[in-house]
């Protein structure tokens, strides 16, 4: 199985939360294009794809990877660390219920976004953020460790979410512009990148990642390492903090 769960941007994206970039113009037809593209991606690849009803009072609401975070056959819907963005669940957990997933929840005072989530074989590198709270880490690691998961907390100061700095490739092999990463050393192993956006890949499959078309340097590396590399802009959400991790989630 490969699903593909996702939700349209809202019309006011340009409102949503930032972090650590500045507040710029944004174009929402582009934005609404770029997402149709992303997702044309996945089903051009074979993904079926599970659509979140519209939320558009929710400007983060497209970035539904903060939202659920799936390990197996077991769903965790989070509690986001913004307050504004936790109205988004509400048509997000629908859809994950709705595909028969166990799930569990994320209670306050805890908090998780599924953006500091990065699993790698059977490591869950969790980010400390300032979304994520150390709550939140623990309750990951309660959740996992009798599944056979191993949860490592990792430092993130420099950007919004520990996936806004650093991915995985296939093989496991962690990305990140150096810049972004706080501490590098927490992974196995680590290749630095060239460009900021060029940290963010999605594994499509054991030969293919998808990228932003703002890394092309990147792009060329990981060709290098003999991946199938495809592309696809993504501008108009990067300006919110978003990337093409974050506007999707995948169950395999
Ligand atoms: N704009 C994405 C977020 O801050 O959650």
């Amino acid at each position: 199985m490969t699903r593909l769960i996702v939700r349209p941007p809202s019309p006011h994206l340009a409102d949503g939360e930032l972090t650590h970039l500045d507040r710029v113009p944004v174009d929402a037809a582009l934005a609404r294009r770029q997402w149709e593209d992303y997702v044309a991606v996945f089903r051009e690849r074979g993904w079926t794809v599970s659509e979140a009803a519209t939320a558009d009072e929710h400007p983060d609401g497209v970035f539904v990877e903060d939202g659920v975070v799936v390990f197996d056959r077991l769903a965790v819907i989070t509690r986001p660390g913004a307050p504004s963005r936790r109205g988004e669940l509400d048509t997000l957990v629908p859809v994950v219920t709705g595909l028969g997933l166990d799930t569990a929840v994320i209670e306050a005072p805890a908090t998780l976004d599924g953006g500091d989530v990065l699993t790698v074989g059977r490591t869950v590198y969790v980010g400390r953020s300032s979304r994520t709270n150390d709550a939140g880490v623990a309750t990951l690691r309660e959740l996992l460790a009798p599944r056979g998961w191993q949860v490592v907390a990792v430092p993130v100061t420099r950007v919004l979410h520990l996936k806004s700095g650093v991915t995985a490739l296939p093989d496991g092999t962690v990305v990140g512009h150096p810049p972004l990463v706080d501490d590098p050393t927490v992974f196995e192993r680590f290749l630095p990148v060239p460009e900021p956006e060029g940290n963010a890949v999605v594994v499509l499959d054991e030969d293919t990642v998808l990228m932003s078309a703002s890394a092309p340097r990147t792009a060329g590396l990981f060709r290098t390492r003999g991946l199938e590399v495809l592309t696809t802009p993504v501008s108009e959400l990067e300006k919110l903090e978003g990337c093409v991790t974050c506007l999707s989630v995948r169950l395999r």
